[in-house]
């Protein structure tokens, strides 16, 4: 596999992204250069049943290409390859409702983003990073405290989580399953369970916010991280009641997020947003995140150009 590798170096393209490329197991494909070349992908179907916490982001039959090249450095690698993707989707038959093609790429590498928005990918999501030693607004006097949330409080963080659930469904991947409730809740359920960092924001006493977060730790030998090796808070959720929405809520929940991170001796923070939301779009850039990885889609996978 390794003699396929070619050179690419991923931290001049942005110095936040890890050593390499993920590079998952998978049945390879193969595509030829006019010069000769040739370079390759791990091409990775992942098929999530009814229930799965998986199925309210992703379609149920996804197909993913992780291209094994640094095809970063050459459009014409990452166009060859993707035309073998689209033909090897032939051969695969996709279902025709609920399928799904992506690949996930460095935010920066804009001769990408030209490849996929030639073959109708979307960029639905990205994986947005805040180092810890960004500064963000300090948070406007709203009336409203902020406390860690406990198993107890799971009725309450699961009605706001799921306004998030059905706003993030109109802007992004989010898919609304008959289960979608009982899925959100299970989750939190876990989260809280096991002590992870939520908190609730209060005013007199109500719930109207939730931030909902954990840790996550980053091997130096793990090959499918897309973060670089350290200690990382992760921002599962965010969510403000809708008519309390742009009153300072939201930025007091991630002050108390991201203090509890930087004292724990994170490296940094990361989250995924839609581009297409509206508010996170701003409010997330304010607080000192940016893109690193983008999450190219297209809903049904046979729409793949
Ligand atoms: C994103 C969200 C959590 C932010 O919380 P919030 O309490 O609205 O955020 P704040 O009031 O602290 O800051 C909002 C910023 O967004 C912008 N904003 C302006 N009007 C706004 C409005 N009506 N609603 C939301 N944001 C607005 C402003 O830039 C504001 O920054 P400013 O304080 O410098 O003016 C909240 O809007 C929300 O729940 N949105 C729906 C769910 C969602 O998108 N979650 C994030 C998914 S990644």
């Amino acid at each position: 596999m390794n003699e396929e590798l070619l050179p690419v170096d991923l931290h001049r393209l942005d110095p936040l992204l890890p050593d390499r490329f993920p590079q998952p197991r998978g049945p390879l494909l193969h595509a030829a250069l006019p010069d000769g070349r040739r370079v390759s992908a791990a091409c990775v179907v992942s098929r999530h049943p009814p229930g799965s916490i998986a199925t309210l982001w992703s379609a149920r039959w996804s197909c993913a290409l992780f291209p094994l090249s640094g095809a970063a450095t050459e459009s014409a690698e990452l166009r060859a390859l993707v035309e073998v993707w689209r033909a090897e989707l032939d051969r695969l038959s996709p279902p025709a409702q609920d399928s799904a093609c992506e690949i996930t790429w460095p935010s920066r590498d804009v001769d990408g983003t030209r490849v996929f928005l030639d073959h109708c990918l979307m960029p639905l999501t990205v994986l947005a990073v805040r180092t810890s030693d960004r500064t963000a607004p300090i948070p406007r006097a709203s009336g409203t405290t902020v406390r860690r949330a406990t198993p107890s409080d799971l009725d309450a963080a699961a009605e706001i989580a799921l306004h998030e659930t059905r706003y993030s469904a109109l802007v992004g991947g989010t898919m609304l399953r008959p289960d979608h409730v009982e899925l959100k809740r299970a989750g939190l359920r876990a989260r809280l369970a096991a002590g992870a960092p939520v908190w609730l924001a209060e005013r007199d006493g109500l719930p109207v916010g939730l931030a909902e977060c954990s840790w996550s730790t980053v091997r130096s030998d793990d090959l499918e991280s897309r973060l670089r090796p350290g200690t990382w808070g992760y921002v599962n959720c965010l969510s403000v009641l809708p008519t309390l929405r742009g009153g300072g809520v939201g930025s007091i929940l991630m002050a108390a997020a991201h203090r509890h991170f930087t004292e724990g001796g994170a490296s940094g923070t990361y989250l995924y947003y839609n581009p297409a939301n509206p508010l996170s779009t701003v409010f997330w850039p304010t607080q000192g995140y940016r893109p690193l990885w983008t999450v190219w889609e297209v809903r049904p996978a046979a729409a793949l150009r």
